[in-house]
C-alpha cells in the first residue's frame, strides 16, 4: 500500500490490542522489601497491585502480542501494513526492538522504528504516524506503547517502586478521506525540567588503548523527585487539554472520556475536577497495573473499548506526560 495519495486528509482508529504479564506484584508483596504499605500506596497513588515481566518475556515480545490483537479487530491483511511505530524506553535491542515486532507480526512491507518519549512516547507515536498517513505517504499504521520499567526500577527505593509495571497496547490507524478522527494534538518538551524523572547512562569508564578512552554502556535505575512531576503533571495537563479544547471548539461537555496516562489516581481527580470532567468520564485501571509508562493509554483504551465503554464515535481527550518533562494531548473520535 504504497504510494502517495493527495486525497488522504484524515484518520480512522479501526483497532486495539493490550497484554500484561502474568506475574502479579501486590502492595503486600512491596511492602515486605521497603518500609511502606498496601494502605499508604493505595491512598497517595490509587495503585494495589502492577504486573511484573516474567524472565522469558521483553518489550518486543509485549509489543507483539498487543499489536497482533490490534490487528485481529481489523481484519487486515498483515501485508498491506506499511508502519510500525514502537514506543518505549526499555528496548529489549538498543538498536530498535520495532524491527523484532515486525518480524514476529510477519509484516513484512511496513518500515518499523522505536520511538523514545518516556510517557508520553505512545502519544507522540500515534501523533506521529497520523502525520504520515494525513499526508498519503503511507495507508495503514500500527503504533505501539510497551515498556519493562520492571528492569530498572531500584526496588530498594520506596518513593518510586511503587508507581511502576510492565504491560504493552496497540492501536491500529488508518488513512481515509472521508474525514478525520484525530481532530487536534499538541506536543510539548521541557528539557530544563528533565532532571526530575531520568532513566540515565551509568557513564562508567573504559580505556580502549593507551590514552583512548571511552565510556561503557549500561543504565542506572530510575530516579525520580516525584513531588516536582506531580506539580508538572497537575499544572500541565490540565491547561494542554484545555487550549486543544478551546483551539477546536470543543468543550468538557462534549468529551465522552478522559484518557491520561496512568501515573497517579491523584493526577487524574485533579485534572478532571480542572477541566470540570465528571469521575464518571475519567478512564483508569491504575489499581491493577501501575504505571506502565509508554503502554498505559493503548492498555486502557484496550480494555474500555472491549468492554464497550468506549464506542464507535465517542469523543477521547487523552494526555501522556512524564520524562523529558514531557507532555502532550490529542482529541480524537473513536472509529
Ligand atoms: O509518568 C510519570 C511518573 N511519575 C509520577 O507520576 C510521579 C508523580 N508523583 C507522585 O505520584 C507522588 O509524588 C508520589 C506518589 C511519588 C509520592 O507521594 P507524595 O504525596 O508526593 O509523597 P512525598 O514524596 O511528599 O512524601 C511524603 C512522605 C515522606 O515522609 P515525611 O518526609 O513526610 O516523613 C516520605 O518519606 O511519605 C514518605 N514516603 C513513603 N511512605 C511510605 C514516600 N514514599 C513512601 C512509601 N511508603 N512508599
Amino acid at each position: 500500500m504504497e504510494g502517495i495519495n493527495l486525497n488522504q486528509i484524515g484518520v480512522s482508529f479501526k483497532g486495539s490490542g493490550s497484554y500484561v504479564p502474568n506475574q502479579i506484584l501486590t502492595n503486600h508483596d512491596i511492602s515486605e522489601k521497603v518500609d511502606t504499605s498496601d494502605e499508604w500506596i493505595k491512598s497517595r497513588t490509587g495503585i494495589s497491585q502492577r504486573r511484573i515481566s516474567g524472565l522469558e518475556e521483553d518489550v518486543s515480545q509485549m509489543g507483539y502480542k498487543a499489536a497482533l490483537k490490534a490487528i485481529k479487530m481489523t481484519n487486515w491483511d498483515i501485508e498491506t501494513i506499511d508502519l510500525i511505530i514502537l514506543a518505549t524506553s526499555t528496548p529489549n535491542d538498543l538498536f530498535g526492538s520495532a524491527p523484532s515486532i515486525q518480524e514476529k507480526l510477519g509484516a513484512n512491507n511496513a518500515v518499523a522504528f522505536d520511538l523514545t518519549a518516556a510517557c508520553s512516547g505512545f502519544l507522540f507515536a500515534a501523533i506521529t504516524a497520523s502525520q504520515f498517513l494525513k499526508t498519503g505517504s503511507y495507508k495503514r499504521a500500527i503504533v505501539i506503547g510497551s515498556d519493562q520499567l520492571s528492569s530498572y526500577v531500584d526496588w530498594n527505593d520506596r518513593r518510586s517502586c511503587i508507581l511502576f509495571g510492565d504491560g504493552a497496547g496497540a492501536i491500529a490507524i488508518e488513512a481515509t478521506n472521508e474525514f478525520d478522527n484525530l481532530i487536534g494534538f499538541d506536543m510539548r518538551t521541557d528539557g530544563q525540567r528533565g532532571c526530575f524523572l531520568n532513566l540515565s547512562s551509568q557513564n562508567n569508564q573504559d580505556v580502549i588503548v593507551n590514552n583512548i578512552n571511552c565510556s561503557t554502556g549500561g543504565f542506572s535505575s530510575i530516579t525520580m523527585n516525584g513531588q516536582e512531576v506531580y506539580k508538572f503533571a497537575v499544572r500541565e495537563v490540565p491547561l494542554i487539554i484545555d487550549n486543544l479544547l478551546k483551539k477546536n471548539k470543543y468543550s468538557s461537555e462534549n468529551v465522552d472520556w478522559l484518557l491520561l496516562h496512568q501515573a497517579n489516581k491523584r493526577i487524574l481527580d485533579s485534572v478532571g475536577d480542572r477541566l470540570n470532567i465528571s469521575k464518571g468520564k475519567i478512564l483508569s485501571n491504575l489499581s491493577n497495573y501501575g504505571n506502565t509508562s509508554a503502554a498505559t493509554i493503548p492498555l486502557i483504551l484496550d480494555e474500555a473499548v472491549r468492554n464497550n465503554k468506549i464506542k464507535q464515535n465517542d469523543v477521547i481527550a487523552t494526555s501522556g506526560f512524564g520524562a523529558g518533562l514531557s507532555w502532550g494531548a490529542a482529541l480524537i473520535r473513536w472509529g
